[in-house]
């Protein structure tokens, strides 16, 4: 039996197993002709896990990125932070992108704006190498740094931050399954959700920054939100839908 007609074979059992089409086409795709990892794949992902994991690959804005187990799986949801911040950035200016995971918004910003310098950081080493692999794979030039927040950044003041850093509790785990297979540093602060903003915005500050500031806040109430900014910090709420808000934050002179 050929491969080909093996892994047809395979796929229609698989979809026996419930494996819906799309999924099941998105782990040939990854497998191509090897007969061996499809089944591989199949089984990890009948076993639970998630299937951006299985094929090492995230669709966000239309671009492909890659993924593992060491970062942040994209989600939608920040696909409306980063238009939003796009929709209103200039060609040419400094973006920062803070907690950067697998480097896909820093990367959509370089493509999206080809005269802007973008930097990530990311305080995690792994995911800083996922994001130059994913810029590699793109052929674009931006600086990624591991970098608690701003400490490891070069002096030079960013025009905009774009930030999706962790604001989840541990009890988001229960409403949102896929975060069981996420990295801990990816979801939560220890000291509340919303904590990672507020020392973003002091250390922007403590820098004598004063970039605009476009961080997601998906359907944090604003009253968390209002007391994670501040003093001195002049901010926006951009509810984008019932479920999906941006704070858009500038560090007043
Ligand atoms: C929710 S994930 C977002 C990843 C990516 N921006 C995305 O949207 O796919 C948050 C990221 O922030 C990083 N992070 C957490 N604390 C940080 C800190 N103090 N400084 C820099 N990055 C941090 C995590 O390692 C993780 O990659």
């Amino acid at each position: 039996m050929t491969t080909t007609i093996a892994i047809d074979e395979l796929s229609a059992d698989c979809q026996t197993a419930g494996i819906a089409p799309e999924e099941l086409s998105a782990i040939r795709r990854f497998a191509g002709r090897d007969e061996a990892l499809f089944r591989r794949s199949v089984k990890r992902f009948l076993l639970g896990d998630p299937l951006t994991y299985v094929t090492n690959s995230c669709c966000v804005l239309g671009r492909e990125f890659y993924v593992d187990r060491r970062v942040y799986r994209p989600s939608q949801n920040t696909e409306k932070l980063v238009r939003h911040a796009l929709g209103l950035i200039d060609d040419g200016k400094r973006i920062l992108d803070v907690g950067t995971g697998c480097g896909w918004i820093a990367i959509t910003a370089q493509l999206e704006k080809p005269a802007s310098i973008v930097w990530g950081v990311d305080i995690d080493h792994d995911a800083i190498s996922v994001a130059r692999h994913n810029a590699h794979r793109y052929g674009v030039e931006v600086t990624f740094v591991a970098s608690d927040l701003l400490e490891s950044l070069p002096a030079e003041p960013p025009d905009y931050v774009i930030a999706n850093l962790p604001y989840g509790t541990p009890d988001s785990g229960r409403t949102y399954s896929i975060n069981a297979h996420l990295p801990r540093i990816a979801l939560y602060h220890p000291r509340g959700p919303f904590a990672a903003f507020t020392e973003l915005l002091e250390s922007i500050r403590a820098r004598g920054w004063h970039p605009e500031v476009f961080v997601e806040a998906g359907s944090l109430g604003v009253d968390i939100i209002r007391s994670a900014i501040p003093a001195g910090v002049a901010w926006d709420l951009v509810r984008v839908d019932e479920k999906f808000a941006i704070v858009h934050a500038k560090v007043e002179r």
